[in-house]
Parts: C-alpha cells; structure tokens; sequence
C-alpha cells in the first residue's frame, strides 16, 4: 500500500470510530460519575441523572477513591433507585453494566437492575443499599 493511499484509509478509519464512538455515546443512556462522601453516604447530585431538559438516564455508575467497587445506581422514577454493588457475588470481579443487566467478566453470571441473579455460577444476589433522596440529592447508604 503507497503512502498516500495507507493515509486515506487510516483518516476514514479515525472517522468512522468517532461517528461510532459518538452513536454509542448517544444511545448508552449512562454515565459514570465520581461520588462524594458524607459521613457513611454516598452521595450524588440529583440532576446527574438528567441526560437533557426532558430525558433521563437509566443508570449511573458512582466511583470513589475509598470505595474498592463503583456502585451502580439505577432510576425507576423521581423516586425511586437501587444502589447495587458492582462486586460479582461468584468470586469477586467487577461487574460491567449493560442496560438493565449487570454482566460479570470472569464467567458470565448476569444479574438484573434490581440485583437479583439472572444467570449464575453466582447464586447470590447483589449487595443493594438503602438509596433516600434528600435536597436534590441521591444518598447511598454504605453502612
Ligand atoms: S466472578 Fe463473577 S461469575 Fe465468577
């Protein structure tokens, strides 16, 4: 392949990943979002989960530097979320979140956005904790 020729296709290549990458973006309906700790609460803004002026997203995975997992927070209504732990109950790995499924990477045991197994080897549901929302914000309970 000539110079000119190996250039061109690559360009088309970079394209062709950015209108993926921005396609994939549009539609994923999630994000992930760093968290702040209050006390023994993770706590995230309630206008996170607002995707535009009128749509939200389906869920949020929440890191922080002192948790060991993110958590997975997913929206059912102005009022109601699950918080889930995305620690694999089979032997430990994070989870990877694909809609409303929770997948593991290690041996494939699915579980639902309510933390309920789907598909094992896990036999375990998920770890939910208690989610309040309080002055606009989502509080986690890590207790
Ligand atoms: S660690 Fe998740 S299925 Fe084995």
């Amino acid at each position: 392949m000539e110079r000119k020729d190996f250039i061109k296709t690559c360009g088309f290549a970079c394209l062709g990943g950015l209108f993926v990458t921005s396609v994939l973006e549009g539609c994923s309906g999630s994000k992930v979002i760093a968290g702040t700790i209050d006390h023994s609460d993770l706590v995230v803004p309630l206008n996170a989960f607002q995707h535009n002026k009128t749509a939200y997203l389906k869920y949020l995975v929440v890191g922080h530097d002192s948790l060991k997992y993110p958590v997975c927070v997913y929206r059912f209504s102005e009022t109601e979320y699950t918080a889930l732990l995305m620690r694999c109950t089979h032997q430990g790995a994070e989870l990877q979140v694909f809609g409303d499924r929770l997948e593991c990477p290690a041996h494939g045991s699915q579980f639902s956005d309510t933390g309920q197994v789907k598909n094992g080897p896990a036999d375990v549901n998920l770890r939910a904790f208690p989610v309040t929302v309080v002055n606009n914000q989502i509080r986690i309970s890590l207790k």
